[in-house]
């Protein structure tokens, strides 16, 4: 998703700015720009593709000036091409936008009535004219802004530089995060903490609805009504901050091998070694009370949901609802007053599932977030928040987030399940154990690196692939599938094993694998008979099960992959990592750029 910044400086700042730019590229984009002030003039640079084309326009021809705005742009309006790159300008501003206007259209035909010209197809530019034409008005930047700001619906955060105005910025959020960085002398925007780690780490978050003028020395916060507001400055710890490659080929496998770790830490948070008992921070409702949950989040963070689903319903006979938040926030879902929402999601600032929340928020529900971010909005604006200790994740392609999530969900299921009765203390004990069994797993099964490269080569021939799965195999069926779609752009469907023979079937051929996931549990009889039909119809199977099931299944397979044995219930959290090893060596054996997968991007903070 689009990235903004914006830095009032003491010495030149376009490569300041290209620095934190570069910092916002794990989000995804197609195009980039900076402006300054040369000598109180505005000028700017911008270019389509990944930032190296803006860094070889900087360095063809520099800019001086000590005020600056940079944007990453993920096309939403228009094709992602130089002149549709932000920074937007006219001869008085030049501004950067996240997020959509969404009654540009309106705005654009009430403009062009009077004669305005626009050169984008974009929705930004209409913010570039609105507040130029009441400068034109003889309006102060402040006034032209603050005018204007009402006038806009959408989501949005914006950063304006004013031709002339050589220590002044303007910043807006409604919607998509924007963060205050406070330095010597010099001060920053960011669309978050990490982009202006290298110039401080002491920010201010702007709250929904706020705008902020900035000048070298302060920062004036106002709401909506223009009242000047105070918001807390804090200091993001800086172990929160991007991290480099290591010796890692690329960000997602770095991140795949830090899961050991990330999921140790974040069990440790949830669970009671010494005791053998799940222990999560005191929450402010009591599971017991609870008749039902809804669980809503986006893409793969919706799959921990479903997992989760299966966990609550068996081992708390709490029933779940789940939706995927784009859907939920429209559904009008009724919802029993004082029950349990839950909202999952790595980044905090997921536009649908942060709308999800309020709209929950607004029917009387318990509010309790599965977050990454612990600055995020979702954090900010839940009445109870679960972390997940995974660190940053960079890789678009969401993987150290998933599995520390699931083990976030299983051990509140677990806890859920002790204080409604439904779980004994051995059952308790025995699954307590077993999710603390999980990071050692993960690091045996990290050993299957070699063998599922040489069979991702196979893969990579496919045209589809299905992916198979029973129980909460059947959600990290799905989230295989999206995995390999996302960075390999081959086309997976993921299936309930059960509904093969309902659809998916008529597609089986010789030329299609089929990637069983199936570890040795109650149901995997049934799957065996599916992976029977496939066979039977000359379909290819990559089987991902245990010994036992490998021994059971006594299947010719194109390949099968012999994970650990766990116990059945916290194996979605180690088939995670056979599937993210599948999708990457796939992607990585296409030559695909799995960091940052075409079209993708992370912090979706637009609709
Ligand atoms: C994007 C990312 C996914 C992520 C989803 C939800 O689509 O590419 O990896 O799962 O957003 O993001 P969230 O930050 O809410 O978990």
């Amino acid at each position: 998703m689009c990235g903004i910044v914006g830095i009032l400086g003491k010495k030149p700042v376009a490569l300041q700015v290209l620095d934190a730019l570069k910092r916002l590229e794990y989000r995804g984009y197609d195009s980039a720009g900076v402006a300054t002030l040369e000598d109180g003039h505005l000028a700017r640079r911008r270019a389509e593709g990944k930032l190296g084309n803006l860094e070889l326009k900087l360095s063809e021809a520099p800019l001086s000036g000590a005020i600056g705005i940079g944007h990453t742009r993920w096309a939403t309006h228009g094709r992602p091409n130089e002149t549709n790159a932000h920074p937007h300008a006219t001869d008085k501003l030049a501004v950067v936008h996240n997020g959509i206007i969404e009654n540009f259209a309106e705005l654009k035909a009430e403009l062009q009535a009077e004669g305005i010209v626009f050169e984008t197809q974009t929705d930004t530019e209409v913010v570039a004219q609105l507040v130029t034409a009441k400068l034109r008005d003889g309006k102060s930047p402040m006034e032209a802004v603050a005018t204007t700001l009402p006038r806009l619906r959408g989501a949005f955060a914006l950063a304006f530089l004013f031709e002339g105005v050589s220590d002044m910025l303007i910043g807006a959020r409604h919607g998509p995060p924007l963060a205050v960085g406070w330095g010597d002398g010099e001060m920053y925007l960011g669309s978050d903490a990490l982009a202006l780690a290298p110039f401080t780490d002491e920010v201010t978050y702007l709250e929904d609805g706020d705008w902020v003028v900035l000048t070298r020395t302060d920062a004036v916060i106002r709401d909506m009504d223009g009242h000047p507001v105070d918001r807390v400055r804090q200091r993001v710890p800086t172990n929160s901050f991007l991290a480099s490659k290591g010796n890692h080929r690329h960000f997602m496998v770095k991140e795949i091998y830090e899961q050991p770790e990330v999921v140790a830490r974040t069990i440790a948070h949830y669970v009671d070694f010494a005791a053998g008992l799940a222990c999560p921070p005191p929450l402010p409702f009591a599971w017991k009370d609870l008749r039902r949950v809804s669980i809503t989040a986006c893409g793969t963070a919706s799959l921990a949901g479903h997992v989760a689903r299966y966990w609550f319903e068996r081992l708390a006979r709490l029933p779940v609802e789940l939706d995927v938040a784009s859907e939920f926030r429209y559904r009008e879902a009724p919802l029993d007053p004082g029950e349990l929402a839950m909202f999952i999601s790595q980044s905090g600032e997921t536009a649908d599932t942060l709308a999800s929340l309020r709209y929950a928020k607004s029917q009387g529900q318990r509010i309790l977030s599965v977050v990454n971010v612990p600055t995020s909005t979702m954090a900010r604006e839940s009445e109870a928040v679960a972390p997940t200790l995974a660190g940053v994740e960079v890789g678009v392609a969401s993987t150290k987030a998933f599995t520390c999530q699931l083990a976030t969900l299983l051990s509140l299921a677990i806890a859920a399940g002790r204080e409604r009765g439904t779980l004994s203390e051995a059952e308790e004990r025995r699954l307590v154990a077993a999710l603390n069994g999980i990071p050692e797993l993960m690091t045996e099964a990290l050993h299957l690196e070699g063998e599922i490269e040489l069979l991702a080569r196979d893969l990579a021939r496919a045209r589809d692939v299905l992916y198979l799965g029973r129980g909460t195999a059947y959600p990290i069926a799905l989230e295989g599938a999206l995995k390999l779609k996302e960075l390999s752009y081959i086309h997976a469907e993921g299936y309930a094993a059960g509904e093969l023979k309902h659809g998916p079937i008529a597609l089986i051929d010789e030329t299609m694998p089929v990637i069983v996931i199936a570890p040795y549990d109650s149901v995997f009889e049934k799957t065996v008979s599916n992976m029977q039909e496939v066979a039977a119809r000359g379909g290819r199977i990559l089987l991902v099960t245990d010994a036992r099931g490998a021994r059971e299944a006594a299947m010719d397979t194109m390949g099968t992959i012999v994970m650990p044995d766990c116990d059945p219930v916290v194996a979605p959290i180690l088939y995670a990592v056979a599937i993210q090893l599948i999708a990457y060596h796939t992607a990585v054996f296409m030559g695909k750029d799995v960091d940052q997968p075409r079209n993708l991007a992370k912090s979706v903070t637009v609709e």
